[in-house]
């Protein structure tokens, strides 16, 4: 990144004005002790920011809602946008797979990952697609996804009889794990990619708050700044120019997920195929939900549109209520595994509507540098707030005839690594545990017969979902790990 220059003394006042007219000039309380470069990286950084905006977005997240989980009209999903692999007709989920396969062959596909979250959970400092979950191999999440399109793209290219085939696989990152991010993927000579179809890209920044409003000095120089969720995939789609890339290379269809899921089905060719048959603009996959307090996102029908109530903010009571027609389900069972489908149509909407979308609120202990002193101070309890766009918050912009939900089973589609080791719940065991014991299911179900206890690890590349396992029929597998070619 070019080095910023020293601003004019006429654009400083410029800019002090307009962070005065915002009530936020307290950016500027250490201004004449800065060092030219300190002077010039923070006028670069408050310029990037509208402070009335910001002080917008601050009082609406804040302000005490009207619509909220408790008092809106809060139903599941109607029958009419919910479809489930569990009990849809084998003729339908071929017919499915084998459009999405055709589209993928069709280089109409893309994916886009989201992982530009911190892991502050998991405890490690790493990018979590960097993660070990432990496998006989050691591949990392990344790989494991990697490994996957490239599977994808083979098994299309096969089936449509062309020599090549392109799912591009747009990565988008923050400001603490781009570097590692690209360092990762060249490191590992992107996991057998081709380097100009992984973009990766970076989602933006929006400043900390105090309790009392104010925009956080995390130093003299620099503003106290955080991701602006993982619903700010929206702008950084546009100003990263990923839409512009998808609009080259003819992308029609979009498969956005978490960094976090080690079985998700990267650029699933059955979502694929039955979005693109439904013609909806997002579609989103779903579990069931393991128990009320499940840390899930429910995806209801709210005021009678698609929209998801986050686990951080759905009331218990609400959650915990049962199915009047099923006793001891509960009513708000579809659990989000943020799987979406769009199609490109609507993101080249996202100009239209993406300032619109609701900031959340997350409560944090964000360090600061106290207006006295200057000393940046290390707080014991949170003292202000960060800001999030969340990715769902989009869903109500649609009617519910452009929506569709697709239940899938959990123990294909969602092990989610959240936790530190050890937790029992979400973490690196249960991941690693969930792979290796769906490798041993594929295989059983192949005819294989199955002796190693763990489970077995079947690599992305010798099988996308199971298929191709043929050749292991009667064969005892007591390695756990195989490869079969
Ligand atoms: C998320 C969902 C929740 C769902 C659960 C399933 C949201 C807001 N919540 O919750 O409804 O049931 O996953 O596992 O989507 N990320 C960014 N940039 C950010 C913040 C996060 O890219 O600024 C990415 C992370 O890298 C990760 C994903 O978004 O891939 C989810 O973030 P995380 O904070 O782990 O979400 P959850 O709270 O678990």
């Amino acid at each position: 990144m070019a080095t910023p220059q020293e601003p004019t003394p006429e654009q400083v006042s410029e800019l002090k004005a307009k962070y005065t007219n915002a009530a936020q000039d307290q950016v500027f309380t250490f201004w004449d002790q800065l060092s030219g470069s300190e002077k010039a990286s923070l006028y670069q950084q408050l310029s990037g920011f509208d402070p009335l905006y910001i002080n917008t977005i601050t009082a609406k997240a804040l302000a005490p809602v009207a619509d909220d989980g408790k008092k809106a009209s809060l139903e599941p999903l109607p029958d009419s946008a919910l479809a489930s692999i569990l009990d849809s007709k084998p003729q339908d989920i071929d017919r499915w797979y084998e459009a999405g396969l055709d589209l993928i062959a069709a280089n109409k596909v893309a994916v886009v990952l989201m992982a530009g979250g911190q892991g502050t959970r998991l405890g490690s400092s790493a990018p979590k697609g960097c993660f070990d979950i432990g496998l006989p191999s050691h591949k990392s999440l990344f790989q494991i996804q990697a490994e996957r399109i490239r599977k994808v793209e083979q098994l299309a290219a096969k089936k449509a009889g062309v020599s090549k085939v392109t799912v591009p696989w747009y990565v988008m990152t923050s400001g603490p794990t781009r570097g590692p991010t690209e360092q990762f993927f060249k490191e590992n000579g992107y996991f057998g990619l081709q380097p100009e179809n992984v973009v990766i890209f970076e989602q933006g920044v929006l400043p900390c708050i105090s309790n009392d409003g104010k925009i956080l000095l995390e130093a003299k120089g620099r503003v106290a700044v955080a991701p602006d969720g993982n619903g700010g995939i929206y702008n950084a789609l546009v100003e990263a120019q990923v839409l512009d890339d998808m609009k080259k290379r003819g992308i029609e269809h979009i498969h956005a997920y978490c960094v976090d899921n080690c079985l998700v089905k990267v650029a699933d060719p059955v979502f694929i195929g039955f979005s693109a048959e439904l013609n909806v603009d997002i579609a989103t996959k779903v579990v069931r939900k393991r128990n009320a307090t499940e840390s899930v996102g429910l995806i209801v029908c709210k005021n009678g549109k698609p929209d998801v109530v986050e686990y951080s903010e759905i009331d218990p009571d609400v959650a915990a209520e049962e199915d009047p027609k099923q006793p001891g389900v509960l009513k708000f069972r579809a659990a989000n595994i943020v799987n979406h489908y769009y199609s490109f149509r609507f993101l080249e909407s996202i100009p239209e509507w993406s300032k619109n979308l609701p900031h959340h609120v997350a409560r944090k202990k964000i360090p600061y540098a106290d207006l006295q002193s200057g000393e940046t101070v290390k707080p014991s309890k949170p003292n202000g707030i960060k800001l999030e766009q969340f990715v769902f918050d989009v869903f109500p912009l649609l009617e519910l005839s452009k929506f569709a939900s697709l239940e899938v089973r959990r123990e294909d589609e969602f092990s989610p690594l959240k936790n530190a080791a050890g937790t029992g719940e979400d973490d690196p065991d249960t991941s690693r545990r969930d792979i290796m014991s769906q490798g041993a299911r594929w295989l059983k179900e192949a005819g294989a017969i199955v002796e190693s206890s763990e489970g077995v690890e079947v690599p992305p590349l010798t099988s996308y979902a199971g298929e191709g396992l043929e050749t292991s029929a009667g064969k005892v597998i007591s390695d756990n790990t195989v490869t079969i070619s």
